[in-house]
């Protein structure tokens, strides 16, 4: 089997060792003689995976009682219009904080949904930190937060500290960081970069917010998902199945601390030589560098194709930069080995020494 070093944005990569049991097991589920998306959700059967996701995801999150755990087709951008719809429908305000094109994307998904929210504070570009407070209006029922910024490449270090919940999106950082559940109203991300493949967004509300009668369809209302285990109707069964190995394959790791270690680690790596260098740049401040999105510059944006290339060539795929900002993004996610980072970091210094001239 060749398998490359895949630093993609996500979907991104999985271990092998989870892809291959599922490979194992997708004709034969338990010697059922059927596959897991072959077989119903009414079942025992599918009961028992669709259960014991619930159970990891809640053990390994810290998610208290008070939190109801939802899985939403759809993704994040889904989440982007359900969270003024559902937490905005008796009235008041949603604030967001803009950090970076997710955050603003939220936003401006929000606005779409004709709902009362408004721009807290905005990032100038990447390099802009986020004041220790903020100024909320009057009726702010939640302040929407972007803790990692895929694109950007920009983590907030600290959550911010507000009298009203906080509604985060986690994506690109999803039980790969500690969470005050305290100060949370409702955490959802997409599964796609440290959890499963795409297409749904797993999400912890507070019991209490979602009080209240809500004019809106089943499948827009979060609480149908809630009070029926998000098995009101046919589940994404195979999302659910993988995300349920992947926990246990995190769980084997230390949870979310050991989530942690390893990302910190990975990008130490990379950012170590980017410091070291003269050659590559980072657009972003130190104190506020993601450990899962490392994104960087060379001196050139002809070196910067010639970069992708080789490093393709050499078996590194998926460092493009996004096509809104350019430049290169190394994602680190959950299942990208240490190894990868490594070899990667090995063959940035290569390269450096290889180019450092021609810049
Ligand atoms: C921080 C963040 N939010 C939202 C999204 C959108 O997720 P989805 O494609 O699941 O809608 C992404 C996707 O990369 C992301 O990184």
């Amino acid at each position: 089997m060749n398998r490359v070093h895949n630093f993609t944005a996500g979907p991104c990569t999985l271990p092998t060792e989870v892809l291959e049991e599922v490979a194992a097991e997708m004709a034969d589920f338990e010697g059922t003689g059927m596959g897991i998306v072959e077989t119903s959700h009414r079942t025992p059967i599918y009961d028992a995976v669709h259960s014991n996701a619930l159970d990891r995801v809640r053990s390994i999150s810290g998610a208290p009682d008070n939190f109801e755990i939802a899985f939403i087709p759809g993704g994040a951008t889904m989440m982007f219009s359900l969270i003024p719809l559902n937490l905005l429908g008796g009235g008041g305000r949603g604030g967001y904080l803009g950090t970076g094109a997710w955050a603003n994307r939220a936003l401006a998904d929000a606005r779409r949904c004709g709902a009362e929210v408004y721009s807290v504070w905005d990032a100038d570009g990447p390099t802009a930190i986020p004041p220790a407070e903020f100024h909320l209006e009057k009726d702010t029922r939640y302040l929407h937060i972007t803790p990692n910024e895929t694109i950007d490449g920009v983590r907030m270090v600290r959550f911010p500290k507000v009298e009203v919940p906080l509604v985060a999106d986690v994506s690109s950082e999803y039980l790969a960081r500690p969470i005050d559940w305290n100060r949370m109203g409702l955490v959802y991300g997409g599964v796609q970069k440290n959890l499963a493949p795409a297409g749904i967004a797993l999400v912890f509300v507070r019991t209490d917010l979602l009080e209240g009668e809500r004019l809106l369809g089943s499948a827009t209302n979060l609480s149908w998902y809630t009070a029926n285990r998000a098995l009101g109707n046919t589940p994404p069964m195979f999302q659910i199945y993988l995300m349920g190995k992947m926990l246990r394959w995190i769980e084997d790791r230390g949870g979310v601390a050991g989530l942690e270690k390893a990302s910190t680690e990975k990008a130490g790596m990379i950012y170590d030589v980017i410091d070291a260098s003269g050659f590559y740049s980072s657009p972003v401040p130190a104190e506020i560098r993601s450990l899962t999105n490392v994104v960087f510059r060379l001196p050139t944006e002809d070196l910067e194709k010639q970069f992708v290339a080789e490093a393709e060539t050499a078996g590194m795929v998926g460092l493009k930069g996004h096509r809104s900002v350019g430049g290169i993004r190394a994602s680190l996610y959950a299942g990208l080995p240490v190894e990868s980072a490594a070899t990667l970091a090995q063959w940035m210094r290569d390269f450096e020494q290889e180019h450092s001239s021609t810049g």
